[in-house]
């Protein structure tokens, strides 16, 4: 038995979900899996008629859930920033979900960007903190609106919070026999990213077994593109972690197959698509919704249901041989028609 909120969000969040969830009912169904589903309207469409982005009578009920499945926010109707922050870093920050897990898998060869790199190279997962560095909120202006105005951003690194996250990503990297890979620019960020390094190098003291290296993040970016197979677990900081993790969705053959886990074992966590709301193709049933699909795959991992998640990403896998696809991976099909397509590969 679990429970799982929905916040289906804007644009196409709102679609995709909805094909996100008919995996977790069928589930549901044939396993006996007991999940119980509640929606929750946040969004642009109740900021706009209520000023209300996440009230705490909502935070408090989403307290009381197992997980929470998220579509997307943003919404052209609203200044950028305020549904972003207002709703999803609130949320990622209030049940301190410090693990943004990000798998960058490639699932068919035919969908590689890259020159003789198939699924054999491109398969590897990035742990991004997501809870401090410039996601922290910390600035503000002086003089704002005036020739001589000052605007600052901060930069947080806590020496907890780096080691939290470095540990879960030994942990993670010990688990899968994997490599893990530290990216930052501690040649720049001569403070924040200082201590990064010194937190990664005595950790790495405690894991002897698990091999460990080091990238600065725009050599990382040149050798995912040139040699993705060289990766196994990259460990990086929140604003680092959000764009090499855009680029490794490009990796794994678009936006619309990429998915991710905000998570923290002792609280609530939240599974979403990489991407945003699309509001440049939302409402028209053409949004890609395998990444909502694959990040429904990893709530039923999460939930501990790891054979769940496998299955998942086969069908996902039939889907993609069969040209079972939307527009954006040149199929002719519907958001609707790959979800259904999806839960009829599961059923073979
Ligand atoms: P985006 O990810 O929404 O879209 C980028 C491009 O990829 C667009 O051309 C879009 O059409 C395409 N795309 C994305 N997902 C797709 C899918 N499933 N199927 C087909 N095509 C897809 O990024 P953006 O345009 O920079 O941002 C739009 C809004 O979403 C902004 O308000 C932004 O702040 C927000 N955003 C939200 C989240 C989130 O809620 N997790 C993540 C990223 C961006
Ligand atoms: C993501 C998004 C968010 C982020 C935005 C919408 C706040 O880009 O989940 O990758 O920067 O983390
Ligand atoms: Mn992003």
């Amino acid at each position: 038995m679990a429970k799982i909120a929905v916040i289906p969000g804007d644009g196409i969040g709102k679609e995709v979900v909805r094909e996100g969830l008919k995996v977790l009912e069928y589930y549901n169904g044939r396993e006996n899996l007991d999940l119980s589903f509640e929606e929750f309207d946040l969004g642009a469409k109740r900021y706009l008629k209520t000023g209300e982005l996440v009230p705490d009578s909502v935070l408090n009920k989403l307290e009381t859930f197992d997980a929470i499945f998220l579509g997307a926010v943003g919404d052209p109707q609203v200044q950028t920033g305020i549904l972003e922050q207002g709703i999803l870093l609130k949320l990622r920050f209030y049940f301190d979900q410090y693990i943004n897990l990000r798998p960058i898998k490639l699932l068919n060869d035919n969908l590689s960007p890259l020159k003789n790199k198939g699924i054999e190279e491109i398969n590897f997962t990035v742990v991004r903190e997501n809870t401090e560095g410039i996601y922290a909120g910390i600035g503000g202006f002086l003089k704002k609106d005036t020739p001589d105005e000052i605007a600052t951003q901060e930069m947080l690194s806590t020496r907890k919070g780096v080691d939290r996250i470095i540990k879960y990503a030994f942990e993670y990297a010990r688990k899968n026999g994997a490599k893990l890979t530290l990216c930052d620019k501690s040649n720049v960020l001569t403070y924040s990213h200082n201590l990064w390094q010194r937190a990664f190098k005595e950790m790495a003291a405690e894991y002897p077994d698990v091999e460990n290296d080091h990238f600065l993040i725009d050599a990382i970016t040149m050798k995912m593109v040139r040699n993705p197979e060289i990766f196994d677990v990259i460990v990086t900081c929140n604003i680092f972690g959000d764009i090499i993790t855009d680029l490794g969705a490009e990796l794994q053959g678009g936006m619309g197959l990429a998915a991710s886990g905000n998570i923290n074992p002792e609280t609530v966590s939240m599974f979403e698509p990489v991407h945003g709301s699309a509001p440049d193709i939302a409402g028209k049933g053409i949004a890609n919704p395998l990444a909502a699909i694959l990040s429904a795959g990893m709530i039923l991992e999460y939930l501990g249901y790891t054979g769940f998640n496998q299955q998942v990403q086969s069908a996902v896998k039939k889907a993609i041989e069969r040209q079972e696809l939307t527009p954006d991976m040149e199929g002719d099909l519907s958001t609707e028609e790959v979800g259904d397509s999806v839960v009829k590969n599961l059923k073979e």
